[in-house]
């Protein structure tokens, strides 16, 4: 894999044990509500998911607008949109959400046709945030929303892992990120799509189980792929957590972004 366009082949093409640490992952869990709350979702709006991953939003979006409403979800990975399809399919909700394999960063969506787009960390991997912002203003119609979730990977905080390497193994594997500081970006972004208006909140839930043992791990294999790694420090940030987490002394914080932009 080339380390240029890696920040998108890492989701076109994912090893299967990754694939499966993302299905513990994502699940929304109790934090859905406080997440979603700016964008207002509501029965009978028409609503996108854009990069659904394994589909769990898109289940908790195709709740939210019942049988009226309908959900758009969409991502670049085969398996995510499998998943997904099968996921609303477990659920009864398949008549509710049409799920669709994307292959560039335009929407294949009339415009106006949207009145929420929901996008939950994929921003910080798009080739272009700003390019993205405007192609979702253009789908969604005067006075809807686009909803942006998403960290700034440099304000993640972990503990007991060292400080300096931590930052090394985010240095090493930034390759995976297109703009890892998306986070704090995204108010001026927003901005510059020309919304109306925008919304900033930012929710903090301190992770005490290890629900970001993947996000190290993961970092940890993006350091190894890119080479630029030292691997003993490499190997002491994944053993450290791995360990904290079987003996309850993990502590994670990952500030999520919520960005809210009014059409
Ligand atoms: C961190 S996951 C988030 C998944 C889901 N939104 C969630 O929060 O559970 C990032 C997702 O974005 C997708 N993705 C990455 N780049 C994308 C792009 N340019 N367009 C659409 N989807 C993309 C990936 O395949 C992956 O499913």
């Amino acid at each position: 894999m080339s380390l240029d366009s890696y920040y998108k082949d890492h989701w076109v093409e994912i090893e299967p044990e990754r694939l499966e640490r993302y299905e513990a992952q994502f699940i929304l869990g109790n934090r859905g509500d406080r997440l979603l709350a700016p964008a207002d979702i509501a029965a009978e709006q028409v609503v996108a998911d854009y990069g659904c991953g394994p589909g769990y939003l898109s289940v908790e979006l195709a709740n939210r607008v019942g049988p009226m409403g309908h959900v758009h979800a969409f991502d670049i990975n085969a398996d995510f949109v499998e998943r997904t399809r099968k996921r609303v399919a477990d659920e009864g909700l398949a008549e509710r959400v049409t799920v669709t394999h994307l292959e560039s960063d335009m929407l294949p969506l009339d415009d106006d046709c949207l009145d929420r787009l929901v996008i939950k960390n994929v921003l910080v991997y798009v080739d272009d945030p700003l390019a993205s912002l405007r192609e979702f203003r253009r789908a969604v119609r005067p006075g809807g929303k686009v909803h942006a979730i998403d960290s700034d990977f440099y304000m993640a905080a972990f503990d007991p892992i060292d400080i300096d390497d931590w930052r090394h193994v985010l240095d090493a594997g930034i390759h995976a990120f297109r703009t890892p500081a998306i986070g704090r970006k995204m108010y001026g972004i927003a901005l510059g799509a020309g919304f109306s208006e925008v919304a900033v909140e930012v929710v903090a839930v301190p992770d005490f189980t290890g629900r970001m043992l993947s996000f190290i791990i993961n970092t940890a294999g993006y350091a190894r792929e890119g080479g630029r790694h030292d691997e003993a420090v490499v190997s002491r940030v994944v053993e450290v957590a791995s360990r904290a987490v079987e003996e309850g002394t993990f502590f994670a914080l990952n500030p999520q972004f919520l960005v809210t932009a009014t059409v």
